[in-house]
């Protein structure tokens, strides 16, 4: 999953491969190098841990020169470890590479270039690249890449350099993800735009199995036939300061700060006369209205994201959802035919699951929708058509904006499609009226929690002190039904992933069948208990949890008299709005209790352990 940058022009390179991959620590940051080619020799700087451990060792022995790569690793083969750190030379130090990816058939390479008298040191998968091309060399790096690309299997975004080629870079993909950058007279290579954003915003998308030159006088591209491919670079309208944390502590804070005004754009472009519109999507409203039934395919928070699809395609359009995530999805022999809509869900649009659940859809001959937050990524390229959430770059790995933007998009596009099948009474102008009063709820929702001591920091610094008093003992659970159940489930996946607490989330009425067994004084237990069709059941839920003693956080309706009742241990209001739109409220103070717990035990909230932003590895 990890990033890679290259960069050849007149800067110091050094500090332009630090400096870029600072963008892209979020996909990875167990271990950061660089390569560097000065004087006829390749010179690399890697160290374990994040990247701030190497920029200080940089800082004490500064690498020269004009041209280089970089690397910010996430382990796939090899623990995290200084050797096992990218760039890898090869066994003369003539070449170094980095590189995102998993290479399937290292092995089978490794022991036919061990028997030629290759030497390997670290344990990835990724040092056999650098030792293939070696082999392959005669006098042009471009050539070999081009060579050594055929023979591997897996996936790869690479960037090579060699000693006696100074001020040249090699890149090549399959299935991970690569762009160029063109500025004036320097060129750049990396696996996301924000890397190189600083210095150009005339980028160029790299397709699968492309090998990319860039020298000093320019960028040549081939394609996997060896054939040369023209290609105009376009212009990134977004700049750099978006990427940034803007005064804010954490990106994940700054990122659910920005939900209220993300969603009000989002509903301005969308909704025009009182009718959903998608400009990107090339489907006829005739086509989908053929359609006669839909698979969700998603991972992580955008599989919870689908799982409100589900309720509201079911509710509104009146077609048959299911929902899968991803990695199941490929492998079970999905009922996926000419009939079937599948709608893909990704931030990134990288995650390799769910590109391949796409790839799945399309051979089954399924029509193929994403609903995409990075434009142009792979999931949004390979599908027949693409909503893209437009909810500018989501840094922290932990998934906040980019959630709320795919459920908005999900209930504009529920509508869509309900219109095309000609389902009556939708009274769309009432729901887009409505819809559209939810980012000024949130702005409200958010204004109140804008302070250091707000409600919500408050309930998170009690469970600290909890916590610690019985010896790390407690956990979360989270109950909620219908609509609001995949928040349960988001609320928990939030909790866990960046505070290392267990959490689960169970739809309350299950509670009976099982989790109930768990609820002694240990758990603090979320009830999303907002107003709902099954407001009372809730209420009924979190007496039983109350009962035996659990500590109970709700999430109600403001003034529905739930937030006054004392036998409930901590309130949180959120605006009163029909229970079809309050997922998108309700998420908020869930990613709020995740961010203040993870701050009251110290953690890094933004690069959690272990995690990494885009999963392009199965
Ligand atoms: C969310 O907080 C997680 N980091 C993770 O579950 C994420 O949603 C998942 O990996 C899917 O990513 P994608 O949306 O980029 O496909
Ligand atoms: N497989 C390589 C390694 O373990 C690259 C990892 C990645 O892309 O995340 O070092």
């Amino acid at each position: 999953m990890c990033g890679i940058i290259g960069y050849t022009g007149k800067r110091n390179a050094r500090e332009v491969l630090i400096n870029g991959l600072s963008r892209l620590e979020y996909r990875g940051y167990d271990s950061a190098g660089v390569a560097i080619v000065e004087d006829g020799d390749v010179q690399i700087e890697k160290k374990q841990g994040k990247l701030s451990v190497l920029a200080e060792e940089l800082k004490r022995s500064p690498l020269q020169g004009t041209s280089g790569i970089g690397h910010t690793r996430w382990a796939t083969h090899g623990v995290p470890n200084d050797v096992n750190a990218h760039p890898h030379y090869d066994h003369r130090k003539d070449i170094a590479i980095v590189h995102n990816g998993i290479i399937e058939n290292y092995q089978e390479l490794k022991k036919t270039l061990q028997t030629k008298g290759y030497k390997f040191v670290s344990e990835t998968d990724s040092e056999v690249i650098a030792h293939l091309i070696a082999d392959l060399y005669t006098n042009d790096l471009c050539d070999a890449v081009k060579r050594a690309v055929k023979k591997l299997k897996g996936s790869f975004a690479i960037a090579v350099v060699h000693k006696g080629e100074q001020g040249r870079i090699v890149g090549a993909r399959k299935d991970s993800p690569l762009i160029a950058g063109a500025g004036d007279g320097e060129f750049f290579i990396a696996s996301d735009i924000p890397a190189i954003l600083e210095y150009t915003n005339k980028v160029i998308y790299l397709e699968n199995g492309e090998v990319i030159d860039l020298k000093e006088d320019g960028i040549t591209i081939y394609n996997s036939r060896g054939k040369k491919e023209n290609r105009e670079p376009v212009i990134i309208k977004w700049d750099i300061k978006q990427a940034e944390k803007d005064g804010y502590k954490h990106f994940m804070l700054k990122e659910i700060f920005e939900q209220p005004e993300m969603l009000r754009r989002m509903f301005t472009k969308r909704i025009k006369n009182g009718q959903a519109h998608f400009e990107e999507l090339t489907f006829s409203k005739k086509e989908l209205g053929k359609i006669k039934k839909i698979a969700i395919v998603a991972c992580g928070t955008a599989y919870h994201a689908g799982m409100i699809g589900k309720y509201l395609l079911e509710k509104i359009a009146k077609i048959p959802v299911w929902v899968d995530q991803a990695s199941e999805f490929r492998y079970r022999d999905p009922l996926v035919a000419k009939d079937t809509l599948v709608i893909a869900i990704s931030q990134s649009g990288e995650t390799a699951d769910t590109l391949a659940g796409v790839r799945e859809a399309k051979k089954r001959g399924a029509k193929v929708i994403s609903i995409c937050n990075v434009v142009d990524s792979s999931i949004a390229r390979e599908s027949h058509g693409v909503i893209y959430t437009h909810a500018g770059p989501e840094i922290a790995v932990a998934s906040t904006k980019a959630y709320t933007a795919q459920i908005a998009n999900l209930y504009l596009f529920t509508y869509y499609i309900a219109s095309a099948r000609g389902i009556k009474g939708l009274n769309e102008k009432k729901v887009f009226a409505a819809l559209k009063k939810i980012p000024g709820h949130a702005k409200n929702f958010l204004e109140q929690h804008h302070s250091k001591k707000n409600k919500i920091s408050g309930y998170a610094a009690k469970f600290h002190e909890y916590y610690l008093a019985r010896n790390n003992k407690s956990c979360f659970l989270y109950l909620a039904r219908n609509i609001n159940y995949p928040n349960a489930l988001e609320g928990a996946l939030k909790l866990k992933e960046i505070s290392y607490i267990s959490a689960e989330g169970y739809p309350a009425g299950e509670m009976k069948h099982g989790p109930i067994a768990l609820i002694d004084e240990n758990p603090w237990v979320v009830c999303i208990a907002t107003e709902a069709a099954t407001h009372d059941k809730m209420e009924a839920n979190i007496q039983e949890i109350k009962a035996r003693g659990g500590i109970v956080i709700a999430i109600v309706s403001e003034g529905d008299g739930l937030g006054e009742d004392k036998s409930i241990n901590y309130a949180i209001e959120v605006p009163r709005v029909p229970e079809i739109l309050s997922p998108m409220l309700v998420a908020i103070p869930l990613q709020l209790l995740a961010y203040y717990v993870a701050g009251e035990f110290g953690y890094d909230i933004d690069q959690p352990r272990n995690l990494a932003k885009s999963v392009t590895v199965e």
